[in-house]
């Protein structure tokens, strides 16, 4: 009997997410007569039973189409909006998926939709997810879909900064996506060069970051570029941020239990504007002329590149095969050329850092590239 695939896209979108859903769609339908159909904006449109088909001229044209033709949303099936109320949905899901007679749910997104497709399972339904976001930080994967492409927006942008920072002799600070993890830095620092590349990894002592720019000054070099990552702390931040969290879970009163969330908010407040409070800082600390460049959503905006293209391809394609043999429960993930289907309790609840001991991070210290340590 034919089988009946839904799928949804979560979570930020990520360029490769049409290449995805094009490969899912081809493949179901012409190699194994699978009838297809796709949930509207994540989560919410399996609530609200929204649905697309995805057969026939809807997969035409969109291979090379950045963000998701379905949509998407960063709605949790657990704790979902509804009207003023906050709910659990699942149930509601549960009973959608079924109205349309679903063999198996293809989750398309980073981490937390991997978190939110793996409580569907205990509700009875069938799922299976992809690995995608420009942040590269899904674990037990070679590498996530729509990296590359976002690792060259921002390395082009690190391209064209590099001349308007010689011509004014200034410091260009390049904050750089990635959410707490630095790959997105650390790959676009490395390839375009940056003079400095701050990660939330390695905690920076800003004193080091100026140091190193004044040295640049003194080796005839006026200006620097640094690439930082938007989840970067400085190190009194990082242990201001410990200890609150020591005290939040050791508090046995509601006063000091508050103190301590209201001391973490605070910190991760200003975990947002670090890119303008550093250039502001190294300013102060080399009398040099500093900006602020915020890449944002431009990095995940476009034309995916060929390498994600590929990448969503076959992982797009493996899922069916992987379909057809009955998986559930699992995680389509990218090993060397192939794939490999890894449960996905090993997955959630884990996030993917750059290790300290990783070749672009020992490359960029031989290079002499300050890392804020
Ligand atoms: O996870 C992808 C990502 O682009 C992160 O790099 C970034 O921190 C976050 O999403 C931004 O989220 P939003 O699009 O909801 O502002």
């Amino acid at each position: 009997m034919a089988k009946f695939i839904g799928i949804l896209t979560a979570g930020g979108d990520s360029p490769g997410l049409n290449a995805a859903i094009r490969a899912i769609g081809k493949a179901a339908s012409g190699s194994y007569g699978m009838h297809v159909i796709g949930f509207r904006d994540g989560f919410r449109g399996l609530m609200e039973n929204r649905i697309v088909r995805l057969e026939g001229e809807a997969l035409s044209g969109i291979l090379t189409l950045g963000g998701t033709i379905l949509g998407t949303s960063r709605d949790k099936p657990h704790r979902m909006p509804v009207g003023n109320k906050v709910m659990d949905m699942t149930q509601v899901m549960a009973d959608n998926y079924h109205k349309h007679n679903l063999d198996v749910l293809v989750c398309l997104g980073g981490g937390g939709t991997q978190k939110n497709a793996y409580r569907l399972l205990d509700n009875g339904m069938k799922v299976i997810t992809l690995p995608k976001t420009i942040d590269n930080d899904v674990p037990m994967t070679d590498v996530t879909f729509g990296f590359d492409t976002a690792l060259g927006i921002a390395t082009e942008a690190i391209d064209r900064l590099h001349s308007t920072a010689h011509s004014h002799h200034r410091i260009i600070v390049v904050e750089i996506m990635g959410h707490n993890t630095g790959w997105l830095a650390l790959g676009a620092g490395l390839a375009g060069g940056a003079d400095v590349i701050l990660i939330p990894e390695i905690p920076y002592d800003v004193n080091k970051v100026a140091e190193a720019v004044l040295q640049r000054v003194h080796s005839g070099k006026h200006f620097s570029i640094v690439a930082v990552s938007e989840g970067a702390m400085a190190i009194e931040d990082v242990t201001a941020y410990e200890a609150a969290l020591k005290t939040k879970e050791k508090a046995n009163n509601k006063k000091d239990k508050a103190k301590a969330k209201a001391t973490l908010a605070r910190i991760e407040e200003r975990r947002g504007g670090s890119a303008l409070r550093l250039s502001k800082q190294l300013e102060e600390l080399t009398g040099l002329e500093a900006r602020v460049t915020i890449l944002g959503h431009f990095q995940r905006g476009g034309t995916p590149s060929a390498a994600d293209r590929l990448l969503a391809t076959r992982l797009g394609t493996a899922c069916v095969q992987f379909i057809d043999e009955g998986a559930s429960g699992v995680m389509i993930a990218a090993r060397g050329d192939g794939t490999e289907a890894v449960p996905l309790k090993k997955v959630v609840g884990k996030r993917k850092t750059v290790p300290l001991d990783h070749p672009w991070i020992e490359s960029a210290r031989y290079l002499g590239t300050n890392m804020g340590d």
